[in-house]
């Protein structure tokens, strides 16, 4: 391992990024590429600031730091384990969120229309009172639901425990305990009776041939977060189905579906589902309660 010579914080990143390339590792838990990646775990290794990468490029490491930052590079080419899941965390703009192992690394497209407090389908902060997170893994999107409309109530779900305790440690450190419920449920079976003025979801939509597909690093995520049946819409198609006996009038679904729209479009022919503009494209959709599909009668799921 060359920790000896002496490093700056550039070359370290240029040199992990070269490593990276030539292990052939794949991207997209929260960074895109070689360089971005080992600068996230140089970052991490010598607790440096995010923007440390770009304007401390010269600084010098001393060798204990080279040392943690090239033991990192190792285990990321090793394991193919996401930089998230060998840091503990990701970010999602300026909020930072404990990962690991039982939740995917959060990337969420909906977290920029969250920025935007979802305009113009939502007339403001203020207007938001009630909002649900379905599939919510890390807590992510309800911590940011959270920041983005102050005078808002929050319910998480997932039907996953081990998801719910990371989630419950992220309200935590955001202190937001009093706003967010955290529940374990399938979908809305928990939710029997409760209104909404927004409702949220990332939920699994990764076709079963798609699945078969994935780069090493993905199969660290769990599956049940990813895998969404053979056209991927399996969870999304009961999403659609139940909403609107959850939105008050008025009210607003907002999906991730990632590369599915076409398969939902094709699905759904009589739905107008409108395509805010996010960072890949068309890969969330916006719908009214009113646009929504009738709800079903059929018996509640059980967790
Ligand atoms: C793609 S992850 C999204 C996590 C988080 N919202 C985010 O954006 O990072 C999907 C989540 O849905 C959960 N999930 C899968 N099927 C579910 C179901 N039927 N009901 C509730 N949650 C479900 C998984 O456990 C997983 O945490």
């Amino acid at each position: 391992m060359p920790a000896a010579r002496p490093w700056t914080v550039g070359a370290l990143v240029r040199y992990g990024a070269r490593r990276f390339r030539k292990a052939g590792l794949a991207f997209g838990h929260g960074t895109a590429s070689a360089s971005d990646e080992a600068a996230w775990l140089v970052l991490h290794a010598l607790n440096l600031l995010p923007d440390a990468a770009a304007s401390g490029a010269g600084l010098p490491v001393d060798p204990r730091g080279a040392r943690r930052a090239l033991a990192l590079f190792e285990r990321r080419v090793r394991s193919r384990k996401p930089a998230a899941y060998l840091t503990g965390e990701a970010w999602l703009g300026d909020f930072r969120f404990r990962v690991d192992e039982r939740v995917v690394v959060p990337r969420s497209h909906i977290a920029g229309l969250l920025r935007e407090h979802l305009a113009p389908w939502v007339a403001g902060r203020r207007a938001i009172r009630t909002a649900l997170d379905l599939c919510t893994g890390s807590g992510c999107l309800a911590v940011l639901l959270a920041h983005s409309y102050p005078r808002a109530r929050i319910d998480a779900t997932d039907i996953s425990p081990a998801a719910l305790a990371v989630a419950r440690a992220n309200v935590r450190d955001y202190r937001l305990g009093r706003r967010i419920r955290l529940l374990r449920s399938d979908l809305f079976s928990a939710l029997r009776g409760q209104h909404y003025d927004l409702i949220v979801s990332n939920p699994p939509y990764v076709t079963t041939a798609a699945m078969r597909r994935l780069p090493r690093e993905y199969r660290h995520e769990p599956r049940r977060a990813l895998a969404g049946g053979r056209d991927g819409l399996d969870v999304v198609r009961r999403i659609l189905s139940d909403a609107a006996a959850h939105l008050n009038p008025g009210g607003m679904l907002v999906v991730e579906v990632g590369a599915e729209r076409r398969s939902l479009e094709r699905a759904f022919p009589r739905v107008p589902f409108t395509w805010p503009e996010t960072a890949a494209g068309d890969s969330v959709f916006v719908l009214g309660r009113e646009q929504l599909p009738r709800p079903t009668r059929r018996r509640p799921d059980r967790v």
